[in-house]
């Protein structure tokens, strides 16, 4: 038993060990190291092949340890000493190096990472291998805008070379198929009268990947049209605090670049701004507001009546901007002019809205193209035609509650990957249980405020009745509470939007839900704000993006005043309002305690109008 017991944790220590710290294999290099390598060290041009055994000039390779498959740690066998050799994995084209020299070890020790990287010194420069095969990839990460720029370059001018019409040009061209253009940019020097070494030309550059090291953002690049390698490879510097300047190496070494201040080249930059647009129609009125995103929720969308800027923040720090601004407007069709980064050539996107009921509004997004021409731009043709689409949706930051479409008082079975547990309500912890007698268990699902705007969960609830045959809710406070924001019906499914603050996942929660009978209802909760095009009301696991599926069944008691209601949805912009009102005071009147002071006082009443009859 015991040794079962040693085997399994041994098992799962191990497996632990595996796949979160390290590796450790006889030495398999691993694929994104080999290929041919260009480096520049001590001076001299080096060219380093590295493959599945072997690195040029340190040998065979013994051992291996890998960080998080990100840094390696190899030793490698040189005819009688070992070398170790730590590379960095900074983009599919840059690696970056250091290592010991070639060290001896003792006759029975073994050549392991431990014993022969001993001496490696964390501290000393990395050397930068570009790769010979570049794969180039999208500049978006590296740079994106227009910039004037101003530069100084220590070791080949004083001064400062401020030219008018020198540019720093890395814009995106939207829609293109080929994203060659994408992945390159341009700067455009000028020659500064009495300044030797400055030069007019255009350099083009293809992006080989960036990188972090803290708050320093390095991206690494080969100008296409030289052949020459100690000039084709550099590596530049930028750094989130400060968009003023930016740093470049005027070798392929990124180790040169320590702040971008003190960089061999600096650029002082000028964003170019935006041509103004100016809009040409206007959005309904009832767009106006802040709005989230649900395909993208950490992004924030602001709507007045002519624009909508939507931010996005990549990463703590940086955000990222796209305006549209409304251009031209027929039927539910919008031409909006699309402006990302300053200076780049804006686009045109076509939206096609339905008209905004509840807290959502529902769009479709064509294609953008740089044309201008409503009848082009908004044509049907440019909306991606798949069999099965769905308009996408924002929803309202501050949600107002709407009266829910499916309202009652019904009991629950339920099925999924996240079901609906009891617990306190804002926390997860179960709620202690004094001995009571339940005559029966139930989960139980009600819309039974006044407005029936607010769905309440109980995910066991007590059934119980005291001595008269009263219903006692002694666990009166629900699991989960949440606010009906919107619904509509789409595709045949009937969708719902509730919005829940504590809900610690996601605050919007999307459902779709049907009528299967008088008084049963089916519902599915998605996992987020959002319904996948699969998810049908039986659907319960994340391979249809469902969190739990509920079905359910009307059990309105005697004194519930609670009344059933269902809308499919089909028409959203009606407003159904609740009128039944109740009034709360003979509600509590009847549920409260006071039930044996009423047996007092109606005798009491009868005598004193008998009293007064007399
Ligand atoms: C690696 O390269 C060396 C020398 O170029 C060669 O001898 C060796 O067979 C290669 N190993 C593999 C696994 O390709
Ligand atoms: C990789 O190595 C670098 C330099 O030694 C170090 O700063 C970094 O934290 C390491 N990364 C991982 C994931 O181990
Ligand atoms: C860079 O400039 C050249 C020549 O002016 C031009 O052909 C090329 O398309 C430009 N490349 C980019 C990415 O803007
Ligand atoms: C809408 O927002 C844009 C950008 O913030 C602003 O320039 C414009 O004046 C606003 N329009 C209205 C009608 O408020
Ligand atoms: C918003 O305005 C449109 C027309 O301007 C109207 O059809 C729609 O019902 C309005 N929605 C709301 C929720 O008022
Ligand atoms: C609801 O309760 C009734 C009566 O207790 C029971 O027959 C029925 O199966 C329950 N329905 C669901 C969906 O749990
Ligand atoms: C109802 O639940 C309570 C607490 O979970 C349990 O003690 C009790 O036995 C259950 N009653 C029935 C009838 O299942
Ligand atoms: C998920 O649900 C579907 C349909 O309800 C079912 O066919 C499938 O086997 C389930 N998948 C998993 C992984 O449970």
């Amino acid at each position: 038993m015991a040794s079962i017991l040693h085997k399994s944790i041994y098992l799962l220590f191990s497996i632990f060990i595996c796949t979160i710290s390290s590796i450790y294999a006889d030495c398999t290099i691993p694929v994104v190291l080999r290929n041919t390598w260009f480096s520049f060290e001590n001076g001299k041009q080096t060219i380093t092949d590295i493959n599945a055994s072997e690195m040029t000039a340190r040998g065979v390779c013994v051992n291996i340890k890998a960080d998080y498959h990100v840094n390696y740690t190899m030793v490698f066998r040189y005819t009688n000493c070992y070398y170790c050799v730590k590379l960095i994995v900074r983009t599919v084209n840059v690696l970056e190096k250091i290592e010991t020299p070639c060290v001896d070890i003792g006759p029975d020790e073994e050549p392991t990472v431990e014993r022969v990287c001993k001496g490696l010194n964390p501290d000393q420069s990395l050397t930068t291998l570009f790769s010979e095969n570049s794969v180039p990839v999208n500049c978006r990460s590296s740079l994106e805008g227009v910039w004037q720029f101003a530069y100084q370059n220590r070791f080949r001018f004083t001064g400062e070379c401020n030219h008018p019409d020198a540019q720093i040009k890395s814009c995106q061209t939207a829609g293109t198929q080929f994203l060659i253009t994408n992945q390159k940019f341009n700067i455009t020097y000028r020659k500064c009268p009495g300044m030797s070494g400055t030069f007019d030309g255009v350099v083009e550059f293809s992006c080989l990947g960036h990188w972090f090291v803290d708050k320093n953002h390095f991206f690494a690049v080969a100008n296409t049209k030289e052949s020459r390698k100690d000039e084709r490879y550099r590596c530049f510097l930028k750094n989130r605090d400060d968009d003023l300047y930016i740093g470049a190496s005027i070798t392929p070494q990124c180790n040169t670049l320590k702040t971008v201040e003190k960089s061999p080249e600096r650029y002082r930059i000028n964003p170019v701004k935006a041509e103004v647009v100016e809009p040409g129609c206007r959005l309904p009125q009832n767009f106006s507001g802040n709005w989230i995103n649900t395909a993208n929720i950490d992004a924030d969308v602001v709507i007045n009546e002519t624009h909508i800027i939507e931010t996005y923040y990549p990463d703590e720090g940086r955000f990222r901007r796209t305006i549209y601004v409304c251009r031209e407007q027929r039927d539910t069709r919008v031409m909006m002019a699309r402006l990302t980064v300053d200076g780049c050539q804006k686009d045109y996107v076509c939206f096609d809205f339905v008209p905004q009921h509840h807290n959502v509004i529902r769009y479709r997004k064509g294609l953008a193209m740089i044309q201008s021409n409503f009848h082009t731009v908004c044509s049907w043709v440019q909306f991606k035609n798949q069999v099965r689409w769905r308009y996408d949706i924002f929803l309202k930051k501050d949600p107002t509650p709407i009266r829910c479409p499916v309202a009652g008082k019904f009991n629950f079975t339920q099925r999924g990957d996240v079901k609906f547990e009891t617990r306190i309500l804002g926390g997860v912890t179960l709620s202690p249980r004094p001995n009571l007698y339940c005559k029966l268990n139930i989960s139980d699902f009600s819309v039974c405020d006044v407005d029936q705007k607010t769905i309440q969960i109980k995910e066991n609830y007590c059934l119980s009745v005291d001595y008269l045959g009263r219903p006692v809710d002694i666990y009166s406070d629900p699991d989960y509470k949440m606010n009906c924001i919107g619904y509509w019906k789409e595709n045949l499914k009937s969708y719902l939007i509730t919005y829940d603050e504590l809900d610690p996942f996601s605050k919007y929660r999307c459902w779709v839900y049907q009528r299967a009978d008088l008084n049963r209802v089916l519902m599915s909760q998605a996992l987020g704000p959002y319904c996948d095009l699969k998810q049908d009301v039986t659907s319960w696991n994340y391979t249809e993006g469902a969190a739990v599926a509920v079905e359910m069944e009307e059990y309105e008691r005697e004194r519930d005043q609670c009344p059933m209601h269902f809308d499919d949805g089909s028409d959203p912009w009606s407003t159904k309002e609740n009128y039944i009102k109740v009034f709360s005071f003979s509600y509590s009147f009847w549920r409260g305690n006071s039930a044996s002071t009423i047996h007092v006082f109606i005798p009491l009443y009868i005598l004193v109008v008998v009293y007064l009859l007399k």
